[in-house]
């Protein structure tokens, strides 16, 4: 099976962004840095000191952190930013590659510091959920990657041994914790 890490892999984080990006002004690309990179460190920080929140929680208070940071950004575009995040673009070889693989009878799948409802939605805008067994999400376990216990519930998720599921991730820090793991992991 191949499990498709959803932020940054499938889907183009910084599209919610681009989709407001005359009102956002020069700042727009070190905004949306910040607003990606805040959210991230929150996963981690919360996991080490065992204070789980969901990734959702997650990305408004990333959000609000980058919009202090960037007083020239218009405050009032703080829901219309998030909404854009909840149907994030995916990029344009997502589609192609879940294809052939699908026609090598791969089994596919996400998995997720997202929320079910959050990667869901942001699939079903893209058009991909079709190519997807299941979602599966670490808010069951209450702890982000590169935690082992979310890579351990990948497997049991899936029925699968070590070695049977590769995860593919545009993120190096998951590539990590996966490969620490022990499963075969690919940066894409
Ligand atoms: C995810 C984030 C980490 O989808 O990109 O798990």
């Amino acid at each position: 099976a191949y499990a498709f890490d959803a932020y940054g892999t499938l889907f183009d984080v910084h599209s919610a962004i681009a989709r407001h990006r005359p009102a956002l002004g020069p700042e727009a690309e070190a905004f949306s840095a910040l607003w990606r990179a805040k959210q991230l460190e929150y996963s981690w920080t919360r996991t080490l000191m065992g204070r789980y929140a969901d990734f959702w929680t997650l990305t408004q208070e990333a959000l609000d952190f980058a919009l202090a940071r960037y007083p020239a950004i218009p405050r009032d575009l703080r829901q219309p930013l998030l909404e854009a995040y909840a149907q994030l673009s995916a990029f344009a070889d997502v589609a192609p590659t879940l294809k052939r693989l699908a026609a090598a009878e791969r089994r596919l799948c996400i998995f997720t510091n997202g929320t079910k409802a959050m990667a869901k939605s942001a699939a079903v805008s893209a058009g991909i959920v079709p190519a997807f067994e299941t979602i599966v999400s670490v808010d069951e376990i209450r702890k982000f990657k590169t935690d082992p216990a979310a890579y351990a519930l990948l497997h049991q998720a899936l029925g699968l041994a070590l070695g049977e599921v590769a995860l593919v991730s545009s993120n190096r820090w998951d590539i990590a914790g996966a490969a620490a793991f022990g499963m075969p992991a690919s940066h894409n």
